[in-house]
């Protein structure tokens, strides 16, 4: 049976209106984040994945805009909500999110305790008994004690830290959760565990989670879909098992992505590169984003746009080697 489709995210469109002009960061994405999935969200650096996690809360940073699309939850468009009204129901209440070194903004001088009461403090009317309780039951949950309560955040290590923000954007209990690169600054070992951590918390909460990585690998452990960013557009969007099976992914930047990712868990004889640079968001390339950088790249890939469409069930794809057409 077809999961639930908690988000539905329809040509959602943000540009940075800067002095060099106008920054297409994200540029007309659609997809569909389905209830307890664990969809995760890969390319370059630069390509939009942390300006799509701004825009899906509404919280574009100056000097960006949401400039059209949809955002449905549960049907209803966020996007034409009062900004009281998305305080009040949907930032932190309905979706929450990690953001990109979250985990080094937690304030030296107060107590992990203070910083969560605050927080929790600003959304919730609660007895002290009820926020203790609160906060004890998420820490728990990320696999921290107690007295972590009373710690400073320069008494955590860097893992530790890590989770106590999971624990913070998870504690008001969202549908869903957005993590931006939350092991890129961590060591391998503790890079590991918290991608276990997020692993058990999919299976033991009923939250989906977008997690953003540039790192294609890291995708493989954690996601059950895949959706590959290129040039603020959607390149490809398969199960885990389309992108990383047998049969392999179908859109060339994706292939040339998982030729240039070391695997975990394999012996890989010499990685590919791309050639070439992520366009500029300015003026991007015609076409198809990714054509001056196509190994397979056609004549109509530089004249014709080309949106995503469905090639096997779950599976889709922009790139017009894959249609018929
Ligand atoms: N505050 C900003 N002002 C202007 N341009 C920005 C801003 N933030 C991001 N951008 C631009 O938007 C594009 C996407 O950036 P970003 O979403 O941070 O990518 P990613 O997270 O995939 O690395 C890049 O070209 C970046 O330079
Ligand atoms: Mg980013």
């Amino acid at each position: 049976m077809a999961k639930e489709r908690v988000l539905e995210v329809r040509d959602l469109e943000l540009h940075y209106f800067t002095r060099k002009g106008v920054v297409r960061a994200v540029d007309k994405i659609s997809f569909d984040l389905r209830q307890s999935e664990t969809l995760g969200v890969v390319g370059e650096s630069g390509c939009g994945k942390t300006t799509m996690g701004t825009a899906l809360l509404n919280m574009p940073t100056p000097p960006g805009r949401i400039v059209g699309g949809q955002i449905l939850l549960d049907g209803h468009d966020v996007l034409k909500l009062s900004e009281t009204e998305i305080r009040r129901r949907v930032r932190w209440e309905t979706i929450s999110m990690v953001f990109q070194g979250a985990m080094n903004c937690l304030t030296p001088v107060y107590t992990i305790k203070k910083q969560m009461k605050e927080t929790l403090r600003q959304h919730r009317e609660m007895s002290r008994q009820e926020m203790d309780a609160r906060m004890k039951k998420y820490l728990n949950l990320v696999g921290l004690s107690d007295d972590v309560l009373r710690r400073y955040p320069h008494e955590l290590s860097g893992g530790m830290k890590q989770r106590v923000v999971i624990a913070m954007a998870l504690f008001l209990e969202p549908k869903v959760v957005i993590c931006d690169e939350p092991t890129t600054a961590l060591d391998v070992v503790v890079q590991a565990q918290v991608i276990n951590l997020l692993k058990d918390l999919k299976d033991e909460l009923q939250v989906s989670f977008i997690f953003i990585t540039h790192d294609l690998s890291i995708e493989a452990e954690v996601s059950d879909r895949i959706m590959i960013m290129y040039a603020g557009r959607i390149a490809e969007i398969g199960t885990n098992e389309q992108i990383y099976g047998p049969q392999g992914p179908a859109h060339p930047y994706t292939q040339r992505l998982l030729a240039a990712t070391p695997r975990l868990h394999e012996e890989v004889a010499e990685l590919a590169f791309i050639p070439g640079t992520p366009p500029d968001l300015v003026a991007p390339p015609t076409g198809c984003r990714f054509h001056p950088r196509c190994h397979v790249v056609m004549e109509r890939c530089s004249r014709d746009d080309v949106g995503l469409r469905e090639i096997e069930p779950d599976h889709l794809v922009a790139c017009w080697r894959c249609f018929n057409d």
